[in-house]
């Protein structure tokens, strides 16, 4: 594991922004797998700012609610569009996230594992981390699910992203996520953590048993896994 410790968040967005940008200098027509939430908004605005050619990028996200459309503001495909996709030259056919809309989750999630594959996998994966050590939405659970299905969320997690909501009830229950197998399968990895009260979970998920319970701890047998974080002294 590389660890790159960082004093601040605009530290860790602009060290991981810098990775990222690397990654679309070595790889132009590279795949990204990118992630929304608190902790990447800084390093968008600085990939945003930075004037790289994105021209040929393709970018999977990891997630999206069930039930939400592209133009509900608290949707992740909309997230995207706002804090990265609009802001640089990235064609929008090139730009997946799955659908939210989707009759059927489940044949939604198949369509978006084989997008994947098609693709000839993530080069580089973008992850934030839950408080409950989830990545995507791969909750705590009793074992790893593989593929990109659909997800319950953990009342922790509805808690927790109530915040962008007017009010819990409002938050999907369920969700869209890539597998713990599909982001493993990525070649480099890249995990972004901010905050005080990310540091129990970092150093659960770094050091700690290797456990469905905390799913980012699987992170531990990635080959080529960077973790840029102002969370661990
Ligand atoms: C978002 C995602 C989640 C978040 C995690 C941390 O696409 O997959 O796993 O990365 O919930 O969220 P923040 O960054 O808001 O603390």
């Amino acid at each position: 594991m590389n660890l790159i410790k960082v004093k601040n968040y605009e530290e860790m967005s602009r060290a991981a922004a810098d990775l990222l940008l690397a990654q679309v200098r070595e790889k132009p027509a590279g795949v990204l797998g990118l992630a929304t939430g608190s902790s990447p908004m800084g390093l968008y605005k600085n990939m945003a700012e930075s004037g790289a050619d994105f021209s040929k990028v393709t970018t999977v996200n990891l997630d999206e609610y069930c039930g939400l459309s592209a133009d509900n503001p608290q949707s992740y495909r909309y997230f995207m569009n706002e804090n990265l996709f609009s802001r640089i030259n990235i064609s929008m056919d090139n730009t997946h996230v799955p659908d939210g809309m989707a009759a059927n989750p489940d044949a939604e999630a198949e369509r978006y594992e084989k997008l994947i594959e098609k693709l000839g996998g993530v080069d580089l994966q973008l992850l934030g981390m839950g408080h409950n050590g989830h990545i995507g939405f791969n909750e705590p659970d009793e074992e790893f699910v593989a593929e990109t299905h659909r997800v319950y969320l953990a009342g922790q997690t509805i808690k927790a992203n109530s915040r962008f909501f007017a009010s819990p009830g409002e938050v999907p229950t369920s969700a869209i996520t890539m597998g713990i197998r599909t982001i493993m399968q990525a070649r480099k990895i890249i995990v972004i953590a901010s905050g005080n009260d990310k540091t129990n979970i970092l150093k659960k998920a770094l050091y700690g048993a290797i456990t469905p319970q905390v799913p980012a701890s699987v992170l531990q047998l990635h080959q080529n896994l960077t973790v840029v974080t102002d969370c661990l002294e």
